[in-house]
C-alpha cells in the first residue's frame, strides 16, 4: 500500500529528519527532530549492519538510509526499515510521549497489513490508528496554523482503514502491491514494441481464459515444496535437503529436551540430521546446522515463529529431525511404524513486559543464547520465519569504525516479523511454565 509504504514513512521521516518545511514564524524547537547529524549516521550503520539478520525471503532489506534513502529507496525497504526497524531505533532517543505514539501508528499498521484480520483486530488496530491520528494534531502539529501543512491527506486516510477493511476484506489483498505485480508480471511476457496495448491485453485475456480452465479443472499450478525428494511432514510441511547421512549422538541437554517432549525416550538416541522445512504458507526455515556450514555471507533464515502449547514463541532452529520414539534409533518410514517430525529449537528468553505493554506489543525484546533453553516440537509448531534483530547499544556513539560489537548490545535482540504474515496476537505470552530454570530471564 502506498499509504502506509511510502506516504505516511515519507511524512514521519521527513519530521524526524527536520526536513519538513518550517514556517518562518515557527520557532519553536522540534522535540522529534532526532535523525539528524551524527545520531542518523549512526542510525544508518545500525541498519547497514541489521541486514545478515533479515531473513533471505525479504527481497530487498533495508540499506543505510543515510547513504540511499534518496536514491530509489524502496517501499519494501520503507516498510521494513519504519514499521521493522525503528521502533527499537527510536526507543530512547525520541521523548517518550512521541515514541509511544509512534508505536501505536506502528502496531495499527502492522495489522492493517495482514492477509487475515479478525474482527477483534481490525477494531484495535483502528483504535490505535485513531488515537495516533488524534495525538499527532495535538503533539506535533499542537493545532498550530503555522504547522498546518504536516497535516497531509495521508494522516487523515488511516482513519479509514479499518473501517474500508471492514467493507473489502484486508486491503494487503487489494492494494497496489497486488496490482503492480501482475502489471511487472503481464509486461515481462511482451516481447514487440508495435502494439503493446493490443498485445498485453491479449495476453491478459489469455492469461484469464487458461486460470478459468484450471480452475475448473480443480488444479492449482505450481503448488508443493521445491528441491528433490522432499519428505512429507503433513499438513503441508515438508522436510529439505540437506540431510545427514550418519545418524549423530544427541547431546545431554538435547537429550533433556526430547525426554522433555516424549517421557519414553531412551537413553541414547541418535537422530538422523535435516537442514530445512518447508511451511505451508511457501516460506522455507533454514536451521543452524545448515546455515553455520555455508561459506560467505548468510542471511539468517533460522529464527522461527512457533505456536505451542497455546503460546507464541520465538527460537533457532538447531535442526530437524524425524524420531521414532520406540527404538533407539530411527528407521525410513514402514507400513507400521510412526516416524514424528520434530525440529530442535533453542529458545529466546520471554520478553520485556515493561517494553512489550508500552510498545503496544510492538516490541518483542528478549535475550538469546544459541544452545540455551532447548526444546523440541513437532514441525507443524512451526509458523513462520521471522527476523531477530540486535538491540542498539544506547551508549554507542558515531565514529569511523562503526563496529558490530560496539554498535548493539550482545545476546539482546528484539523480533520482527514479516508484513503480510498473520503475526500479530492481541494477547502477552507466558513461557514460564516450560522452563525450570529461568534463569535467562
Ligand atoms: C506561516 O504561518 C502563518 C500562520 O502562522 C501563515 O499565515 C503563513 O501563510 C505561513 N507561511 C507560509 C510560507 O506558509
Ligand atoms: C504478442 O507479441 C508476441 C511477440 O511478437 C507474439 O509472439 C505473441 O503472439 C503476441 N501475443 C498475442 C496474444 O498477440
Ligand atoms: C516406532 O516404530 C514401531 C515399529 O518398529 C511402532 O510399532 C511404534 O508404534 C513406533 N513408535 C512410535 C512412538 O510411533
Ligand atoms: C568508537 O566508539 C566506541 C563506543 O561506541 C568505542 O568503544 C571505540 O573505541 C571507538 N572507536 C574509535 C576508533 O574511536
Ligand atoms: C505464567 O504461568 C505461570 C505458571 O503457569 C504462572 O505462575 C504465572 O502467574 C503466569 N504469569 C502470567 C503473567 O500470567
Amino acid at each position: 500500500m502506498h499509504l502506509l509504504g511510502l506516504n505516511i514513512t515519507d511524512l514521519m521521516l521527513s519530521l524526524f529528519m527536520g526536513t519538513m518545511t518550517r514556517n518562518s514564524s515557527d520557532t519553536d524547537s522540534w522535540p522529534w527532530q532526532v535523525l539528524t547529524g551524527s545520531f542518523w549516521e549512526l542510525q544508518g550503520a545500525m541498519v547497514a549492519q541489521s541486514r545478515p539478520f533479515i531473513p533471505g525471503d525479504i527481497a530487498h532489506p533495508p540499506r543505510n538510509p543515510v547513504l540511499k534513502i534518496n536514491s530509489g529507496y524502496r517501499t519494501e525497504e520503507f516498510s521494513y526499515y519504519f514499521y521493522g526497524l525503528l521502533p527499537a531505533l527510536l526507543y530512547g532517543i525520541l521523548p517518550n510521549y512521541l515514541w509511544e505514539n509512534l508505536c501505536k501508528l506502528i502496531r495499527g499498521a502492522r495489522i492493517m497489513l495482514q492477509r487475515k484480520i479478525t474482527k477483534e483486530e481490525c477494531d484495535y488496530a483502528n483504535q490505535r490508528l485513531i488515537e495516533f491520528v488524534v495525538e499527532f494534531e495535538l503533539m506535533y502539529i499542537e493545532r498550530k496554523a503555522s504547522r498546518i501543512h504536516f497535516a497531509r491527506p495521508s494522516i487523515h486516510n488511516l482513519i479509514h482503514l479499518g473501517s474500508e477493511t471492514v467493507r473489502l476484506g484486508p486491503l494487503g489483498l487489494l492494494s497496489q502491491f497486488t496490482m503492480e505485480r501482475m502489471i511487472g508480471s503481464l509486461t515481462s511476457e511482451m516481447r514487440q514494441h508495435s502494439t503493446p496495448y493490443k498485445n498485453l491485453s491479449e495476453r491478459a485475456a489469455l492469461r484469464a481464459q487458461v486460470n478459468a480452465l484450471l480452475t475448473r479443472m480443480d488444479t492449482v499450478p505450481d503448488t508443493g515444496p521445491p528441491g528433490k525428494k522432499p519428505i512429507d511432514a503433513g499438513g503441508g510441511y515438508f522436510l529439505l535437503y540437506p540431510r545427514d547421512l550418519h545418524t549423530t549422538l544427541l547431546s545431554e541437554k538435547e537429550v533433556a529436551a526430547l525426554k522433555k517432549y516424549n517421557p519414553d525416550t531412551p537413553g541414547t538416541p541418535k537422530a538422523f540430521w535435516v537442514g530445512r522445512l518447508f511451511l505451508p504458507h511457501g516460506q522455507i526455515s533454514r536451521s543452524y546446522f545448515q546455515e553455520s556450514r555455508r561459506s560467505g555471507p548468510v542471511r539468517i533464515s533460522r529464527m522461527v515463529k512457533i505456536l505451542f502449547d497455546g503460546q507464541i514463541l520465538y527460537g533457532e532452529v538447531q535442526y530437524f529431525f524425524r524420531y521414532n520414539f520406540s527404538e533407539e534409533s530411527q528407521f525410513e518410514e514402514g507400513p507400521n511404524r510412526k516416524i514424528y517430525h520434530l525440529a530442535m529449537i533453542s529458545l529466546c528468553s520471554n520478553p520485556d513486559p515493561t517494553m512489550l505493554e508500552r510498545s503496544h506489543l510492538v516490541i518483542w525484546k528478549c535475550s538469546f543464547q544459541r544452545g540455551e533453553k532447548l526444546l523440541v516440537v513437532p514441525v507443524h509448531a512451526i509458523a513462520s520465519v521471522v527476523a531477530l534483530l540486535p538491540w542498539p547499544n544506547p551508549s554507542a556513539s558515531s565514529n569511523d569504525s562503526n563496529e558490530f560489537l560496539d554498535l548493539f548490545l550482545p545476546d539482546t535482540y528484539y523480533v520482527v516479523e514479516h508484513f503480510g504474515l498473520d503475526f500479530s496476537s492481541l494477547s502477552t505470552p507466558n513461557t514460564s511454565s516450560l522452563f525450570e530454570d529461568n534463569t535467562l530471564e
